[in-house]
């Protein structure tokens, strides 16, 4: 056990570029929006003035409108494919256009409460607070222009969950892109275990998409081709929301939050909405076609990260989690193992993710299912024993998968099992 908090406290000092922490050498030589609020939290029990770095080396890269990007280029990097001449916002530094599940006012709530030196989180937080806040509001206000009660994405990359199949409908009306690129991900990864060429044609025609249309929110909320609205993304939005109306009772400093309270009172009375009542589970939308999209993936449970189910509903995402478990013993699948489309390797269409398991034992947790909430615990654990800090695992057979040494990996291991 000591030789693994060991690791996990040196992958984190390896992959740390001077106040922000890459997600892994090599394959993402950037700073990752939800990895740094993931990766802050690891840095909780090394340093935790370094904790608190992470996310202000991240808000440099806010834009004006108080979107976070999904990575900011804090350097240059021959790694990865598309760097910031493919996305080419101006800015400095530069930036990605589209954001990502927005789980850092969740992440900070944690450091404040849990960190030991009391007067440096609330100064920290003090600052970080007008930030998280216009962040929130950029997402009800330029991913809801309509006010539906549920934020829109534009990219598989957005959701996090890149080549999950519950995108895969949507993304087939997506073009092809045409001109030449090179990948870079498959210098570093087995091809199994990434998303194929297909789905990267799309994903690039996206990223001239956003750029050709001057990252108008308006413009692309009416014609982007990819627009669906992710359970995941709105649970993680609705539980930092949350986190954030408390955050703001013990900043030195309380804002009116009534625009966010709307909110958050919205998104509760339409998520029911997304509830299947055969699956057990809550699905994603597309926006398009105006209809749930029936595929089932680990996403569909985050409404109990939210508190968004009723206890009802959180009893059968328990039983129905147990089930995928003794499918797949090795985590969370992230694509129920009865899906046509699973794939034990392939990234988002299989693979159990160390954080995902984390977040939705934290909900099964607030719903009383505590022994399910373990049984994913022990789970986890046996994985990093068995294969050490991957980014993904075989959800079968608990292989390592994607990148090594992974700094998200390690600071879920500090976090929550060790
Ligand atoms: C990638 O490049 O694979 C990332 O997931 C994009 O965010």
């Amino acid at each position: 056990l000591d030789n693994l908090v060991a690791q996990a406290k040196d992958i984190l000092r390896t992959n740390d570029l001077g106040g922000y922490t890459v997600p892994t050498k090599g394959l993402y030589p950037f700073q990752w929006n939800w990895d740094a609020g993931v990766t802050a939290l690891g840095w909780l029990y090394v340093d935790e003035l370094r904790a608190w770095t992470e996310f202000e080396k991240l808000f440099e890269g806010q834009w004006e409108n108080g979107m976070v990007p999904h990575i900011v280029f804090h350097q240059e990097s021959d790694d990865y494919f598309p760097g910031p001449d493919q996305w080419k916002v101006e800015g400095n530094p530069p930036s990605t256009s589209i954001s990502q599940p927005p789980l850092l006012a969740t992440m900070v709530r944690i450091i404040y409460e849990q960190s030991k030196d009391k007067e440096l989180a609330q100064t920290k937080l003090d600052a970080l607070m007008p930030k998280l806040i216009r962040y929130h509001e950029w997402w009800y206000r330029e991913r809801d222009p309509e006010n539906t009660g549920l934020v829109s994405s534009y990219h598989p990359w957005e959701s996090g969950m890149d080549n999950s199949p519950a995108w895969d409908d949507v993304l087939q009306r997506v073009p092809q892109v045409t001109r030449p690129y090179q990948r870079r991900d498959l210098n570093h990864v087995d091809s199994k275990q990434r998303p194929l060429k297909e789905q990267y044609d799309r994903y690039i025609y996206l990223v001239d998409f956003f750029r050709e249309n001057d990252f108008d929110y308006q413009k692309i909320y009416q014609n982007c081709p990819f627009h669906t609205q992710d359970i995941s993304l709105n649970a993680v939005l609705q539980r930092g929301t949350l986190d954030l109306i408390h955050l703001n009772k013990v900043a030195s400093v309380a804002v009116d939050m009534s625009s966010l309270e709307a909110s958050a009172a919205k998104a509760e009375e339409v998520f029911p909405a997304l509830w299947d009542a055969e699956r057990h589970l809550f699905l994603n939308r597309d926006h398009d076609l105006a209809k749930t999209i029936p595929v089932s993936t680990s996403g569909g449970f985050m409404p109990l990260y939210s508190y968004s189910a009723t206890p009802e509903q959180a009893a059968l995402m328990a039983a129905e989690i147990k089930e995928w478990l003794v499918l797949g013993p090795s985590g969370l699948a992230s694509t129920s193992p009865l899906e046509s489309t699973f794939d034990a390797k392939r990234y988002w269409r299989g693979p159990s993710w160390l954080h995902i398991n984390w977040m939705i034992a934290d909900g099964l947790k607030h719903y009383g299912h505590d022994d399910v909430a373990e049984q994913l615990r022990q789970v986890s654990r046996a994985i990093i024993e068995q294969s050490g800090y991957f980014e993904y695992f075989d959800p079968i057979t608990g292989e390592g998968c994607g990148g090594k040494d992974f700094s998200w990996t390690a600071a879920i291991a500090l976090h929550w099992l060790l």
